[in-house]
């Protein structure tokens, strides 16, 4: 057997951002140290941290007042930055910088009075945040039937999309946008971010090669989902785990080549470890196929970086 690595896979800037910022942060604050929401959608990471005395919280009411707060990669509503001010709690910002574009190309187009739909996953962290900052003139589709439902005709309308969408899902649905409502206007760059479509991109290159697509993430992660979908929809029988220890030998029965990618929240020595259970129990060996190089880094949160020692 083989197993094909794909890359890129794995931690995406915003979430290498969260997780430094929450690292530095329990190294300033010490637990317990509370952060809004999971930092990011992967077990391993929430588990990890909450055993190093890390809380997190559903609401603010559960932090105590005058508390530092960490928000999550996923970003938060103008409401819970209000009510963390209201409670005196120490805000640090950890919001993936290409979460906070899209919420800010929301905010613009409410000012020019737009409505504003929102292609996204209802309940998702990142669409609650981004619908709160314009609540009254957002609309949140996930489909293209909720498309033909809207009765609606405003003179001036857009769309946004939450950042860890399937690439073709989401064209599917602006088509039927841009069918339904000509004059619709759109930011002038994707709001699907780089690392959700260069972890696709390499998956539609590389999954046709493969007989099964072992995806690693948490089932609460948007982007890690889509990889499995699309491998599915590729006509590729694909799992998504978070470990190692939820591979079923039954899988492998006939298969050649797997490949392997990652979400953009999942932790690399996951990875590590499929691949060296595959090796002990299948002898599989390995290679790594780069279908993009990615080089983003983002900085911590300025609310941080104001609190650490000037060499740190
Ligand atoms: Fe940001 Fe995209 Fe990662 S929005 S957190 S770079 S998956």
């Amino acid at each position: 057997m083989k197993i094909v690595l794909a890359n890129p896979r794995g931690f995406c800037a915003g979430v290498n951002m969260a997780i430094e910022s929450l690292e530095r942060a329990l190294n300033l604050f010490g637990p317990p140290l509370y952060v809004y929401h999971e930092i990011v959608h992967n077990k391993h990471v929430v588990e990890r941290f909450r055993d190093r005395g890390v809380v997190f919280v559903e609401a603010l009411t559960e932090v105590p007042q005058g508390s530092p707060v960490l928000y999550s990669a996923h970003g938060v509503s103008p409401q819970i930055r209000a009510e963390a001010k209201a409670r005196g709690l120490r805000a640090i910002d950890a919001t993936c910088p290409l979460v906070t574009k899209v919420h800010l190309e929301a905010v613009k187009y409410a000012r020019l009075g737009y409505t504003i739909i929102l292609i996204g996953h209802e309940g998702h962290d990142e669409v609650i945040g981004t619908m709160g900052e314009a609540p009254e003139q957002m609309i949140l589709v996930e489909s293209v039937e909720d498309v033909e439902r809207l009765e609606i005709n405003p003179e001036k309308i857009a769309y946004l999309t939450q950042t860890t969408l399937s690439v073709d899902d989401a064209n599917v649905i602006i088509a039927a946008l841009r069918k339904k409502f000509p004059q619709i206007a759109n930011p002038p760059k994707d709001d699907i971010c780089y690392a959700t479509q260069n972890r696709q991109d390499a998956v539609r290159k590389l999954a046709t090669k493969a007989d099964l697509v072992l995806v690693l993430g948490s089932q609460n992660s948007s982007n890690s989902r889509r990889l499995a979908e699309l491998a599915l929809d590729l006509g590729r029988p694909a799992h998504l785990i978070d470990s190692a220890a939820e591979i079923r030998d039954e899988w492998f029965d006939g298969v050649d080549r797997v490949l392997i990618t990652a979400g953009a929240s999942a932790p690399e020595d996951v990875v590590q470890e499929c691949i060296t259970l595959l090796q002990d129990r299948f002898g599989a060996s390995m290679c790594e196929e780069t279908v993009r190089e990615e080089d983003v880094t983002f900085p911590l949160p300025k609310s941080l970086r104001e609190l650490l020692p000037a060499s740190a």
